[in-house]
């Protein structure tokens, strides 16, 4: 078993703080949106308090940790590789609503060169380059709704922005609870949430890459994106073979 670092201290500083916000964000933004009829968890004023409070220093770690994401180039994860991409999706999904519970293999496996599966990927890339954003700067034009557009699509001030903010708001706590609960489906129940603690990811021996054919071509496996040439030091396993494995249809010799 080999240990990896895939997520670096600042990493995990930032992930901990966005989700303890994001909690708050939530409880918050609920108790404010039913003030008028209910008083859920806190009062108008203290809900409106911390939800500006939080969405403050929310602004502030999304700002660092763009930074640090460009620095350190963990940026590169994130970004999906188009070719091949609904495939490789197609077969994520198929594991997430079939596989994990017949007791499949995970089709792509953690490395420091993979660190997101194709759906995660893309994932990712949505909430944290495109809703987070939105989510932000609709959040900073409704604490000053006089930078707020005068008009959007024939609506005056600031009601477009409180219906972008709701709308998306609605849609990042459910992201929020689709990644926890995927998030499970690691090695063990538990290990993915280890990994986000002490940075560490394992890598089991009957993990390492191996080598797939894929459409004509040699792919490392759980990597798409790494073609290498068939050559001296590969032999390729046929069917009929007495070791034959369809997925590991190539091995090192
Ligand atoms: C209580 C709430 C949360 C828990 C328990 C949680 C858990 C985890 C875990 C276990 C991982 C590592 C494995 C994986 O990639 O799936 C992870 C990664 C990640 N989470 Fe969360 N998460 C939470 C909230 C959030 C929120 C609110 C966001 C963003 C809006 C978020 C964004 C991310 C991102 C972007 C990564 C990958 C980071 C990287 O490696 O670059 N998480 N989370």
């Amino acid at each position: 078993m080999k240990k990896v670092m895939l997520y670096p201290l600042w990493l995990r500083i930032w992930h901990w703080s966005n989700a303890i916000l994001f909690l708050v964000l939530i409880l918050s933004g609920i108790s404010m949106h039913y003030s008028a009829t209910n008083e859920l968890f806190l009062s108008f004023d203290v809900a409106m308090y911390t939800h500006n409070i939080a969405g403050i220093l929310l602004s502030l770690f999304f700002g660092i940790y763009l930074i640090m994401n460009i620095v350190s180039g963990n940026y590169k994860h994130y970004i999906p590789q188009i070719q091949g991409i609904v495939d490789r999706m197609i077969k994520q999904s198929i594991y997430y609503v079939y596989g994990v519970f017949k007791g499949h293999d995970h089709p792509f496996h953690t490395s420091e060169k993979l660190k997101f599966n194709p759906l995660q990927q893309l994932t990712y890339f949505a909430i944290m380059f495109f809703l987070l954003p939105v989510i932000l700067i609709s959040g900073w034009l409704l604490m000053f709704p006089e930078l707020a557009p005068e008009n959007v699509l024939g609506m005056g001030g600031v009601w477009p922005m409180a219906i972008l903010h709701i709308v998306v708001g609605f849609f990042l706590s459910l992201f929020m609870f689709g990644h926890i609960y995927l998030a499970t489906h690691g090695e063990t129940p538990t290990a993915n949430f280890k990994s986000m603690i002490d940075g560490y990811h394992e890598i089991h021996e009957h993990h390492s890459p191996s080598l797939v054919i894929n459409a004509g071509n040699i792919d490392e496996y759980g990597d798409d994106s790494k073609k290498i040439d068939l050559h001296d030091d590969y032999e390729v396993h046929k069917e009929g073979d007495a070791d034959y494995n369809p997925e590991t249809k190539v091995i090192k010799k």
